[in-house]
């Protein structure tokens, strides 16, 4: 059977990155959580003094990509975790301050130029799912299958909200939900690769989806990718 890309856009929250998961370990294919890159730099901008009033350094922080190297290694469940610098931050990437400031780091084009040339190397030659926001319209603008996922922004940070609380982490829900109309805002509205649905993307509103009916649709759609290329 031939390899495919399959790009999985959409807004935060959709719950992307689950059904991606499922669907490359379904396919046997490399999955790639890209929205991880840009929360793994945005980790190392906090933990090296380049958050400032509340504001990214942008100065810094570009100053310093080439001392960011991230990559992901398979933990003992085969599960692909990400790395900064050596050291894995998959825990730490998902706290609301990170959430805070994802978002303005990812406007930055000298960010996204790198993250999106190393999104490209990982998926050469290789059948690849991969989730994020610009997937289907800038990393691979010639995927097989592009899917643009989308839920009401109360849905998904009902969702959030409760990953949150599962973790342990203290989060109230009208933060929750004030930082997923926010990273909506930044990321529909940045000048750089913003958040939309590319033209031959089928979207998905999963608002009132569970997760075994959106698996078994986007797989459905993949088979019939992969079948239309034999
Ligand atoms: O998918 P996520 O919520 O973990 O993504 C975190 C942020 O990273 C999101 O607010 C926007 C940004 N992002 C991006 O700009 N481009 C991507 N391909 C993936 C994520």
């Amino acid at each position: 059977m031939p390899n495919i890309t399959i790009a999985i856009d959409g807004y935060s929250s959709t719950g992307k990155s689950t059904v991606a998961k499922q669907l490359a370990d379904w396919l046997d294919y490399v999955y790639v959580d890209t929205g991880a890159m840009y929360r793994a730099v945005t980790l190392y901008a906090m933990q090296n003094g380049m958050i400032e009033n509340e504001t990214v350094n942008r100065e810094k922080l570009i100053a310093a990509l080439p001392y960011i190297r991230l990559d992901f290694q398979k933990n003992e469940n085969g599960k692909a975790e990400i790395h900064l610098n050596g050291k894995n931050v998959e825990t730490d990437i998902r706290h609301l301050d990170v959430s805070e400031y994802v978002s303005p780091v990812a406007t930055i084009s000298e960010v996204r130029k790198k993250l999106v040339e190393q999104q490209q190397a990982m998926g050469n030659g290789m059948g690849v799912v991969m989730d994020g926001r610009d997937i289907g319209t800038v990393v691979f603008p010639d995927a097989e299958l592009k899917i643009f996922m989308t839920a009401s922004a109360e849905q998904r940070a009902t969702r959030r909200y409760n990953e949150l609380l599962g973790r342990g982490d203290a989060v109230s829900y009208q933060d929750v939900l004030e930082n997923v109309q926010e990273r909506d805002r930044i990321d529909t509205s940045r000048a750089d690769s913003p958040l939309r649905k590319a033209s031959d993307a089928i979207e998905i509103d999963n608002s009132e989806m569970n997760l075994e009916d959106q698996f078994h649709t986007i797989l459905q759609l993949a088979k019939d990718r992969i079948a239309g290329r034999v």
